[in-house]
């Protein structure tokens, strides 16, 4: 017998609509994916600042961050960036449910993965931008010295260099931190949402 025939879902008063409505905009979710040193952070971070000057409700979900916390227990391998990325998608699409706008900052290299959050949450609440950058430019910035570490072997499993990164196959958006400037980049991505009426 499986646990769950004992759990019933509860229906509270108070809805995503209701939420919605008290913040005056729709909630979604941004999903920042590509390689470690690709930009997702700084271009998320500043997403989100022009976002806030409108007055929209946002939280960002960072994969360092989390994984000092939440995700402490996961480390790098298929199974644990699976159960990290999943962790992450529940918890995102509880914030889509709060009325919040979520910036989803995770490498999330396996494409089943992300597509398994997708499925959380309605169509037009799941924006995927592909943040792009050869690996080249990402390995040359190197902000945090890993890809060093990784290439003399002192950490392993490192995306891009000892595990698989899968690019997406039809992301909303994408965008390409080695060819524009990041000012640029973040504007592709606010232009995207009046597009859409976000
Ligand atoms: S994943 O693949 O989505 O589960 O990874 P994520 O939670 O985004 O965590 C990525 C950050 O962890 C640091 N780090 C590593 N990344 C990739 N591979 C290995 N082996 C690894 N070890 C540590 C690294 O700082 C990543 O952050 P970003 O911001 O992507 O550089």
């Amino acid at each position: 017998m499986s646990q769950h025939e004992n759990i019933h879902k509860h229906v509270f008063s108070i809805t995503k609509q209701h939420r919605q409505a008290l913040h005056g905009h729709k909630s979604y979710i941004l999903w920042f994916t590509g390689l470690s040193g690709s930009g997702k952070s700084t271009i998320a971070n500043m997403v989100e600042a022009r976002l806030h000057a409108k007055g929209i409700s946002t939280y960002i979900l960072d994969g360092d961050n989390l994984r000092n916390g939440l995700n402490e227990d996961l480390g790098f391998s298929a199974n644990d960036r699976k159960e990290n990325i999943r962790r992450i998608g529940e918890m995102s699409k509880i914030f889509v449910d709060s009325g919040i706008v979520v910036l989803a900052t995770f490498i999330s290299p396996y494409a089943n993965d992300r597509k398994d959050v997708r499925k959380k949450v309605k169509t037009d609440e799941f924006i995927e931008i592909y943040v792009k950058c050869p690996i080249e430019a990402c390995e040359e910035r190197d902000p945090k010295g890993l890809y060093k570490k990784a290439r003399i072997g002192e950490i392993t499993q490192f995306t891009g260099v000892s595990a698989p990164y899968e690019e997406p196959e039809n992301p909303e958006i994408i965008i390409e931190t080695s060819q524009n400037t990041i000012e640029e980049c973040v504007q592709q991505i606010i232009d995207y949402l009046i597009d859409a009426g976000m």
